[in-house]
């Protein structure tokens, strides 16, 4: 298996550009919209902390902060969390809501693919949906690997496929005719569904010396506002980073035709769908 390629600068993909940039402000501003929708899977990583009773736990891509302060706040005294984050905003926004909350997490401004974390100084790695972004996947994980203790705890969601999460793409399909500029999404790239295909996630643990690899399919049902659904659309996502950019009248045009297209998700005021993604587990 050969590396891919890492996301060229200047393409609009470069990822600390772009979590420094417009998706890192997108995920600050919609954190508690966020943080809702993706909250199945918070409450099972937390779980499974508690299940390996892991004191010195990391989390890969901790963005704002929801996944590492839960653990912190089930935490035994002792016990240690630090959440990793290539974006500034969103570890900013990690660090006020620890701060208000009087939690003891630790974050830290560095990128996971290539920090020099002292040598087996984790007994457990977890990650909600944020270590699908490497350039060199497997350097990356042989990067984590090192971090970890021997015998210690790899646990992560990841998306699958595109076909599998229609809620995720559907924006894209209806807007993408509407919207020459809309980029492609380039299959196995960096980026949300770069670990969609089981054997390529099995491959990249293998090559970088993790045993015991655990990849299974996961479901959930996600939630979040009906109200929400415009700022959803809007901001996130390769349709969020040019929607932002079209004339009001033009995005508005837009969005009226994505409402109608996901109005089939929408139930008793909330938008629901249900996320199809991997549980992916193995030990150092
Ligand atoms: C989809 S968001 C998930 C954030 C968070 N885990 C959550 O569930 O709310 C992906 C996160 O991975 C981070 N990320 C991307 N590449 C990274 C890297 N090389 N090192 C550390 N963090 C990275 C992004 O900045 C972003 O915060």
């Amino acid at each position: 298996m050969t590396e891919k390629a890492a996301p060229s600068p200047g393409s609009g993909e470069d990822q600390a550009q772009l979590w420094n940039g417009p998706a890192g402000r997108a995920w600050v501003e919609g954190q508690v919209m966020m943080d809702q929708m993706l909250h199945p899977f918070q409450e099972r990583l937390v779980a499974a902390v508690a299940a390996q009773q892991g004191e010195r736990v990391l989390d890969v891509g901790c963005g704002t902060g929801a996944v590492t302060l839960a653990i912190a706040r089930q935490q035994r005294p002792g016990g240690a969390v630090t959440g990793i984050d290539i974006s500034a905003p969103m570890l900013a926004a990690a660090e006020a809501r620890r701060n208000a909350a009087g939690l003891a997490a630790r974050f830290l401004l560095a990128d996971a693919e290539n920090h020099d974390f002292p040598p087996a100084g984790f007994d457990m790695l977890v990650s909600r949906f944020g270590v699908m972004f490497f350039g060199q996947p497997v350097a990356a994980f042989a990067n984590l690997r090192r971090a970890t203790r021997p015998g210690g705890a790899l646990h992560f969601f990841s998306w699958r496929g595109g076909t599998e999460n229609s809620f995720m793409t559907l924006a894209e399909r209806v807007a993408g005719p509407l919207l020459p500029a809309l980029p492609p999404r380039q299959p196995g790239a960096p980026g949300q569904f770069a670990f969609a295909d089981h054997d390529y996630v099995q491959e990249i643990l293998r090559q970088s010396g993790w045993d015991r690899i655990d990849i299974a399919p996961a479901a959930a049902e996600c939630r979040l506002p009906a109200d929400q659904l415009p700022t959803y659309l809007t901001r996130f996502g390769p349709l969020g980073r040019v929607m932002e950019r079209l004339e009001p009248a033009w995005q508005q045009d837009v969005l009226a035709r994505l409402l109608d297209a996901f109005a089939p998700f929408i139930q008793a005021g909330e938008v629901r769908f249900t996320a199809a993604c991997w549980q992916v587990t193995a030990k150092a």
